[in-house]
């Protein structure tokens, strides 16, 4: 654990769909109701099974009557994922007026505790709050570099997983800054 050896986090830039990449825990870019969307979100969904939306609807039924804060994150089942576990955060929406970074890279450090708590050893992240949540991707990008690089935590590997190229380009540079 982190209090008795020199672990260190190994980030990985992995491009493709979150829904067919391997790990302990899966990281959805989910919104506050937990009841599903689109983007990740949805294919997360689609290719968990309704396992995940069941799931959902009872964290809502009892933990989360309001549903899920921004920059919080909450555990479920897999389902049919190649995961033990679906880790669901909501990023903020961007805002021209107000500097939400604390919230988004709450998303990511409060998704690793959670994860930690779980005994995940890999996790997967989308690029939260770059898709309708209308992040600049370079803002974006900057921000899950610098969460999952300065994150104190047990999890061996952190697989950051773009959608496109220029996303994993953008990530790789941000790695060797
Ligand atoms: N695998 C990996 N990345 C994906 C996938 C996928 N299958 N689908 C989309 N993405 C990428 C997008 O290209 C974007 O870079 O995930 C990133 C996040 O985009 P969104 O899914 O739109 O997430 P976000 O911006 O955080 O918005 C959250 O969208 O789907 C709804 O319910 C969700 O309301 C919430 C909002």
């Amino acid at each position: 654990g982190r209090d008795d050896d020199q672990a260190t986090t190994s980030i990985r830039v992995v491009r493709g769909d979150i829904t067919a990449v391997h790990a302990d825990a899966i990281i959805n870019a989910a919104n506050s109701s937990l009841l599903g969307g689109g983007g990740v979100d949805g294919a997360i969904h689609r290719a968990g099974g309704p396992a995940v939306l069941d799931a959902c609807k009872t964290l809502r039924a009892t933990t989360l009557p309001d549903g899920l804060a921004v920059g919080a994150a909450v555990a479920t089942t897999a389902g049919n994922l190649p995961a033990q576990w679906i880790i669901h955060t909501v990023g903020p929406r961007h805002s021209t007026t107000e500097d939400r970074t604390d919230l988004l890279r709450s998303a990511y450090t409060r998704s690793l505790t959670l994860a930690d708590s779980l005994g995940a050893r890999t996790v997967a992240f989308p690029l939260i709050s770059a898709g309708a949540y209308g992040w600049p991707r370079h803002d974006a990008v900057n921000v899950a570099v610098d969460a999952v690089t300065t994150a104190t935590t047990d999890v061996d590997v952190v697989t950051l997983v773009a959608y496109d190229d220029e996303t994993a380009t953008l990530i790789r540079r941000a790695l060797t800054r």
